[in-house]
């Protein structure tokens, strides 16, 4: 406090001192807060290094990014469950970071393009299962390719499959946000089902390419009378890209149906994260699905045999080693097929 008898030169001079001070401890501080910086950059370097030196002897394995968010989980949970198996160090491009990490909490580390590019890779295509070979593979820097999305692959790492694909707490808020407003005749769900029906482009790339069918309207209601035969009140979330397709075919006069997803291919977040919160799933085609079905680890119902059995596609496609055992599959109709 300045005593007003004091001269006014005091006051100045205080001030000045002041002034003086407070500089001298501010730059201070910078200093020793750069100080510190440099210090822990220097020791994040050299465990870097080390790191880095670690990795080199290890190899480092690496997978295609390829397809949409049920694709490239597949790979994913792939090339963990592999460079496991075959204990080498796993990296995903940076892709693949894109799709996975705004939803799920992930845990392997990306590798940049530029390195990526710096390494003369050896290609390793895989099959859609499974295989014993897969577990003495030799390369130092592998990199898979294919559509793997079988639970042959990491069904034994299941615990930390499902800690891999957590969603992150505002994804999971959102999703539990829709799912407490839900009612079925003004009360509360008893048991929620997820349902997703994969229209798009596969609706012509079926018949077309593969021989085979898309879910139809009796299947969907064959798979939503299962579950109201076996819960009470339970609630349907229905998820597609093809909503308008839904609307039509799917009888919503129970009450128990609910539209869910925005459809939109390009932000297939909130649709997943609402399906894999659900109790229960029904699937019909594709990697979407299943991987929801296999998220929400409940009952699981899915289209079975939607091919015709010439067709290519199950070339590529085992069902046994797609679908889990303890889920149940209700046969397509194949006679739209047949009438050509
Ligand atoms: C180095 O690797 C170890 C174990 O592999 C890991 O715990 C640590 O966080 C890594 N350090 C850096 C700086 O990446
Ligand atoms: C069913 O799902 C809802 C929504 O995620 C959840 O709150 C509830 O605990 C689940 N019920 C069971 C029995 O798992
Ligand atoms: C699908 O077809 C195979 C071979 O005919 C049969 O063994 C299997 O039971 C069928 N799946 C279902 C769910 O009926």
């Amino acid at each position: 406090m300045l005593s007003t008898r004091e001269p006014l030169f005091f006051p100045m001079a205080r001030f000045i001192l002041f002034v003086f001070t407070a500089s001298t401890i501010f730059h201070l501080q910078q200093r020793v807060a750069k100080i510190q910086r440099m210090w822990e950059v220097q020791t994040l370097e050299s465990a870097m290094a080390e790191n880095a030196t670690g990795y080199l002897s290890r190899g480092m394995w690496t997978i295609d990014a390829v397809g949409r968010l049920g694709n490239q989980m597949g790979q994913y949970a792939t090339l963990y469950a592999l460079a496991k198996v075959n204990g080498r160090p796993a990296f995903i491009p940076a892709q693949m970071h894109r799709m996975l990490a705004p939803i799920f909490r992930i845990t392997l580390p990306v590798l940049h393009r530029a390195t990526a590019r710096r390494i003369a890779w050896q290609n390793y295509r895989l099959n859609d299962w499974m295989e014993e070979r897969y577990r003495h593979i030799s390369g130092k820097y592998v990199r898979f390719t294919g559509y793997p999305c079988s639970w042959t692959f990491y069904h034994h790492l299941r615990d930390e499959i499902l800690q891999e694909f957590t969603p992150h707490n505002h994804v999971r808020e959102e999703a539990q946000n829709f799912l407490r407003g839900l009612q079925v005749k003004g009360r509360r769900p008893g048991t929620f089902v997820g349902v997703h029906v994969r229209r798009g482009d596969y609706v012509h790339i079926m018949p077309k390419i593969w021989r085979g069918v898309v879910a139809d309207r009796q299947y969907l209601k064959q798979a939503l009378d299962w579950f109201r035969a076996r819960y009470t009140s339970p609630i349907f979330v229905v998820s597609s890209n093809g909503m308008a397709w839904c609307w039509e075919n799917i009888d919503t006069s129970r009450g128990d149906v609910v539209f869910a997803g925005n459809g939109n291919e390009n932000s297939p977040a909130k649709d997943f994260a609402l399906l894999m919160q659900c109790n229960h799933t029904v699937m019909t085609i594709g990697t979407f699905g299943i991987w929801a079905a296999y998220l929400a680890g409940g009952e699981t119902i899915y289209l079975a045999n939607y091919t015709l059995p010439d067709s290519p596609f199950l070339k590529v496609f085992k069902p046994e080693a797609t679908f889990l055992p303890e889920w149940i599959g209700i046969n397509a109709d194949l006679s739209p097929l047949l009438k050509h």
